[in-house]
């Protein structure tokens, strides 16, 4: 089987060898070159054009709202010397581009006791997955990544819980409550919806606190949460 599958290959090879040899040109040679992400390694599928983590919108933002917060790892707190809030901070210390198992920054997610980041263990699994896969493919520093965002969708589990876990929790749930507000259940981001802080924070109106802290989310997501709170803010 194995045997066959490299003939198999080396046939296509071949053929594409062929194929170039005709053409030469640039495309044609980048395009041999570009090695797809398998689906299972890849947790954001669709987010940049050759289907690998896109730093700023998958990784950046667990940083920033998990260990970039006040007494932890933001520009006044640094502990331990890490600081975790841009790109540059984040890659100085604990991060071996292409190895995630020998990176630090990410084994400390699954200590145990008080090396254990973040301490209380909130990370999701598609978060660990989106820091390992973003350290293995490199640990580069991809933005603007178009990635994949429906307007039209907006049902709470598939799109706002994941929305708002990845770019918002972190500063906001018992324990790190920025503002008073928790946004950590269904029932606490309901309030927020109903009172009308969720939308006025995010759309950065003004008389709310723009929110998330020193950056803004997507037109498209503010459609989607838009729209989920019209459509009643349902645990749909
Ligand atoms: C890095 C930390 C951080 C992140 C990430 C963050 N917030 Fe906040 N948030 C704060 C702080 C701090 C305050 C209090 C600001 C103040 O009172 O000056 C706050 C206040 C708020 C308020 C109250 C606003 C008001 O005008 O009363 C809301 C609502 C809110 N945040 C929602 C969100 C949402 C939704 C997200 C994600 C899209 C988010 N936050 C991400 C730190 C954060």
């Amino acid at each position: 089987m194995e045997i066959s599958m490299k003939n198999m290959k080396s046939k296509w090879l071949g053929v594409v060898v062929i194929v170039c040899a005709g053409m030469l040109t640039e495309s044609c040679i980048h395009d041999t070159l570009i090695l797809p992400v398998p689906p299972e390694e890849n947790p954001d599928p669709g987010c940049s054009s050759d289907g690998s983590v896109c730093f700023e919108s998958s990784v950046l933002p667990i940083f920033v709202s998990s260990c970039a917060i006040t007494k932890c790892h933001n520009s006044s707190s640094h502990r331990e010397g890490y600081v975790l809030d841009s790109y540059a901070n984040i890659i100085k210390r604990g991060i071996s581009p292409g190895n995630a198992n020998g990176s630090k920054l990410y084994k400390v997610l699954f200590e145990n006791g008080e090396d254990r980041m973040p301490p209380d263990g909130s990370l999701t699994t598609a978060q660990k997955d989106s820091i390992r896969v973003w350290i293995n493919e490199g640990a580069k520093n991809t933005t603007n990544c178009n990635c994949y965002c429906d307007p039209e969708a907006f049902t709470f589990a598939a799109v706002i819980e994941p929305l708002i876990n990845n770019k918002c929790v972190g500063c906001h749930k018992p324990g790190s409550l920025s503002g008073k507000i928790d946004l950590s259940t269904y029932a606490k981001i309901k309030t927020q919806a109903d009172n009308g802080k969720l939308l006025g924070s995010v759309s950065h109106d003004s008389g709310f606190k723009p929110m998330p802290e020193g950056s803004k989310l997507s037109d498209c997501e503010i459609t989607q949460i838009s729209k989920w709170i019209d459509a009643g803010a349902l645990d749909n």
